[in-house]
């Protein structure tokens, strides 16, 4: 079904020029699975002289993408969501097996990447530019009409993090080949196998040589190479504040698209529906296992409602399966066991600062189970700090503006769910959130992919969404016609 060959036996390769290569060093990444720890497959290691061979390949390939007519290109991106579909259940196993996504959410990130492909190829048709006459400035007497179009930027390093491997690397390779972009690309190590899958229907739907290069290889041994590299043009990462504010000490002049972290919190006001705001604050905490940048990672209830609140949250907890993601429970292994460590290393300050445990703080290995405090302070970690996994804090408030108080003061802004039933109250609070999204009676969530997603503050730096990306990674160029 594939022409691209991209693996043998279990050894996955890079695609550099529209070859799949090995890294010459033979230095390779083995990729164990978070659920029962078999290899799964082992990845290149490219070294940084390698990588260099990456960039000039996008930057020479670049320009005769950017000429191709915009309909072709988006045919391209049409092909792939095709082929993305087609192999949407040997990809979700991929998932299953590397990042211990459970097989419900892995289907359901490669149908939503399929639909983001689709309406990428779509919007990348609209873009366009507009014309101006000089007349409509006062007193100007030079005859003028200026025309200015979107152009590409040239090569666009994307880096995606381990929790959508494949949605999140979509999210910036399509738009930016739309956008008349050649493509970089660094996945995750954990979840560069998933990737690779993305990168070989890529390859299968016709992206010309060079035009999308996808390389492997640790973040922290090739990333500062890759970043700082004068043939990238843009960088497009998603991924850790820690890791995204290093990129932008290093990026200069380049055009950046950051997408971090977050400690979304949900506001529950007086006068809320209990029972909703329940559902949409346990589906918002732990899906994936709370393994999500928007995932609703603190509650700020006011005190009048908080028991009945605990009340409508408890029993959808207990609810929650805990296992295996082949077995699709809602709670499957986070990622690696440093990544359980700093979540109970959160569990056990606040624990040790008086918090009170309603449920959970049961581990095994990697495995946690959903965990719920009452009574959390600001003097807890788990009050300002992103866990990553299935912990929920709940921190009491006297009002609305203690809520919004408590919530500006995160370095994070990137979204906070208000529930009301007072239409103009939500709109009240809204106002006052220094967020990038504030969702009214439901959970915080990125989707739908057409929609303007973007974190102020320690969560990131621009806009992604479909258009909104498209145009990140593309330029006003104007021209100006004068005439007598
Ligand atoms: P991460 O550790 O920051 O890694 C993200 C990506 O950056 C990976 O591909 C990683 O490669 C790479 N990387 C690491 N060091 C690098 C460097 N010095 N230069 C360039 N790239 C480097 O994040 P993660 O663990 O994958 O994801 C979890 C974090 O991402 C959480 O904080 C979460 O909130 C955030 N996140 C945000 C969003 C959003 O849309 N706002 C979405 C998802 C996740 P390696 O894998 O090889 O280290
Ligand atoms: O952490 C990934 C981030 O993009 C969340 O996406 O759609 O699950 O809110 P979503």
């Amino acid at each position: 079904m594939f022409k691209c060959i991209f693996r043998e036996g279990n050894v996955y390769k890079c695609l550099l020029n529209g070859e799949w290569i090995e890294s010459k060093t033979g230095q390779r990444d083995q990729i164990f699975s978070p659920t029962d720890g078999a290899l799964v497959g082992e990845v290149q290691a490219i070294s940084k002289e390698e990588a260099n061979h990456f960039v000039l390949s996008a930057q020479a390939a670049q320009k005769a993408w950017a000429k191709v007519p915009v309909t072709e290109r988006a045919a391209v991106v049409h092909k792939a969501a095709e082929i993305l579909e087609r192999e949407k259940e040997t990809i979700a196993d991929i998932l299953v097996k590397e990042i211990a996504k459970n097989k419900k959410s892995a289907l359901s990130e490669i149908m939503r990447t399929a639909d983001l492909m689709h309406f990428t190829a779509e919007e990348g048709k609209r873009v366009t530019g507009e014309s101006l006459s000089s007349d409509v400035f006062p007193g100007y007497s030079e005859k003028k009409l200026l025309i200015v179009n979107r152009v590409p930027l040239g090569v666009v390093l994307c880096i995606s993090p381990f929790n959508y491997p494949v949605n999140l690397a979509a999210s910036k390779i399509a738009p930016a080949l739309v956008a008349g972009n050649s493509v970089v690309f660094k996945p995750p190590t954990q979840g560069a196998i998933a990737a690779l899958y993305l990168a070989r229907v890529f390859c299968e739907a016709g992206v010309p040589p060079g035009v999308l290069n996808v390389l492997t290889g640790q973040g922290r041994e090739i990333g500062d190479y890759l970043v700082s590299h004068s043939g990238i043009n843009m960088i497009a990462f998603t991924g850790s504040s820690k890791v995204g504010k290093h990129i932008a000490t290093l990026a200069g002049m380049k055009p950046l698209l950051l997408e971090l972290g977050g400690k979304d919190a949900a506001i529950v006001l007086p006068d809320a529906d209990i029972q909703a705001a329940a559902k949409h604050i346990v589906a918002g905490a732990f899906s994936y296992s709370g393994q999500r940048c928007t995932a609703v990672k603190r509650i700020l209830i006011i005190e009048s409602v908080a028991n009945p609140l605990i009340d409508a949250l408890l029993p959808l907890v207990k609810k929650l399966t805990v296992g295996k993601p082949e077995n699709n429970a809602d709670i499957t292994p986070l990622i690696s066991n440093a990544a359980a460590d700093y979540v109970q290393e959160l569990i056990d300050d606040a624990i040790g600062k008086g918090a009170k445990l309603l449920t959970g703080n049961q581990r095994e290995k990697n495995l946690m189970y959903p965990t719920i405090f009452d009574s959390v302070t600001r003097e807890m970690r788990l009050a300002w700090e992103e866990p990553f996994g299935p912990v929920l804090p709940i921190m009491r408030v006297k009002n609305a503006n203690e809520a919004i108080q408590i919530a500006n003061e995160s370095e994070y802004g990137l979204q906070t769910s208000v529930f009301t039933s007072n239409i103009d109250q939500a709109f009240e609070v809204a106002e006052k959130l220094e967020v990038g999204t504030v969702q009214i009676n439901s959970k915080t969530e990125r989707g739908p992919d057409h929609f303007p997603f973007m974190g102020v503050k320690s969560s990131g730096l621009g806009t992604q969404g479909i258009r909104y990306s498209i145009e990140a990674m593309s330029r006003s160029k104007a021209i100006v016609l004068n005439f007598k």
